[in-house]
């Protein structure tokens, strides 16, 4: 069998943000979606894999009338880099048009994934699209891409946790934790 990384325990990894802290900032996240929608139903889109925690405790939070629906690309990021080239491999099963959407995200990094999601969600002429990222690396963005709602900003930091992953792990972490280096493979 070939030599498997050894991924550190995620006990072992600092953490970034609580599960309280992550809570509450969905909970004030939700307030403002609500505000800002007056009552009107939305159209909650999961980016796969990373989004599917966010949009169930963000779903839960905003209390309007919504459904959800989910999305996956592929970015073809190798290791922490991403090459710049993303591809659909997973499209909405429901009709957009004339509806809000919001396009929930775990994390905006480079934008080149929410760039290539924004032009394609508009060809389905949607009432209106707005983005809700947990997350956000301003630092590292090369697509001109801003989130409506951000939970926190942070540095450019490896982060693991509530449904951001290393390799595949962390996904089910409660918290929000920090990679410091890199399992060699
Ligand atoms: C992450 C995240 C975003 C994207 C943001 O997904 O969930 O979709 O990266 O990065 P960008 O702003 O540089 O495009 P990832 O490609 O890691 O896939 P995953 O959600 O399946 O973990």
């Amino acid at each position: 069998m070939p030599n498997q990384p050894e991924f550190p325990t995620a006990e072992s990894l600092r953490i970034r943000f609580t599960r309280d802290q992550i809570q509450s900032r969905v909970r004030e996240m939700g307030r403002h979606i609500r505000e800002d929608l007056h009552g009107e139903s939305v159209v909650l889109v999961g980016v796969l894999k990373g989004a599917a925690i966010c949009l169930a405790d963000r779903g839960r939070a905003i209390n309007l009338d919504c459904t959800f629906d989910f999305v996956a690309v592929s970015s073809y990021k190798s290791g922490t880099r991403s090459s710049g080239a993303v591809q659909l491999i997973k499209d909405l099963t429901e009709p957009i048009e004339g509806r809000h959407i919001i396009v929930v995200e775990d994390i905006l990094d480079t934008g080149v994934t929410l760039s290539f999601l924004q032009s394609h969600f508009e060809r389905h002429n949607p009432r209106s699209i707005r983005v809700a990222a947990l997350l956000d690396k301003p630092s590292r963005r090369i697509r001109p891409i801003q989130g409506h709602y951000i939970g926190f900003s942070i540095p450019n930091e490896f982060v693991v946790g509530y449904g951001m992953d290393y390799a595949e792990r962390y996904r089910n972490l409660p918290d929000i934790r920090i990679l410091d280096s890199i399992p060699a493979s």
